[in-house]
């Protein structure tokens, strides 16, 4: 079976993403495409041989434009899936008519707990025990869309936000490519908003 295509926006570190490239299985990271410029995530994607783009939102009329240029460049390069990492935009109606079902996200919280930015912020000052991680599709709302898969690590009493943050990382760095590699394998099928994992 030919290699699923992946395509992933990411707007800052880029640490989900070089973890969706070097734990790639079944799948393949075609490219890397970035709001910012001069982001770490562009830097590790061209480490590792993969395409890395900058497009810039401030260069287009307005969200339809902007995202109608990165709908072009992952068509461009093949992505028949595209992967959020950390890409610090909404996602608005013209990436998901022209990725129908094909846009995956991570949040570093269980949701529905916890949207939002900071979610690992959120967790702290809210006091739950335990935290963790969702991969799930994007709906067009913030971290709504229905869940692929979870991993759940336990708060500290001593944690910080960064201690807490580097434990759910070490999570969505396992999580995300193996959500990846499920619906590279077409064992995800959605029931509702249940994701039925074949
Ligand atoms: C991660 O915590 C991810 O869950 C959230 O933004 C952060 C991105 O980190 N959406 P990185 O750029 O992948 O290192």
């Amino acid at each position: 079976m030919a290699e699923l295509k992946v395509g992933v926006l990411a707007s800052g570190r880029g640490s989900n993403l070089e973890a969706l490239i070097t734990r790639a299985r079944g799948y393949r990271v075609v490219a890397a495409v970035s709001d910012r410029a001069g982001s770490l995530a562009l830097e590790r994607a061209k480490n590792h041989g993969c395409a890395a783009v900058h497009i810039d939102p401030a260069a287009f009329s307005g969200r339809e434009a902007y995202e109608t240029a990165v709908a072009d460049a992952l068509a461009g390069f093949g992505a028949e899936l595209v992967c959020l990492a950390g890409y610090m935009r909404l996602v608005g109606k013209v990436l998901l008519e022209r990725f129908s079902g094909r846009v995956l996200n991570i949040h570093p919280a269980l949701l529905p707990a916890f949207p939002g930015l900071h979610g690992q912020r959120q967790a702290l000052e809210y006091g739950v025990r335990f935290s963790g991680c969702t991969v799930h599709f994007v709906d067009g709302d913030m971290d709504t869309g229905p869940i692929i898969l979870q991993a759940v690590v336990p708060v500290l009493g001593d944690d910080t936000e960064e201690t807490l943050s580097d434990r759910i990382l070490a999570q969505e760095h396992r999580i995300y490519p193996e959500a990846v590699a499920l619906y590279a394998q077409a064992r995800l099928t959605l029931e509702g908003r249940r994701v039925r994992i074949g």
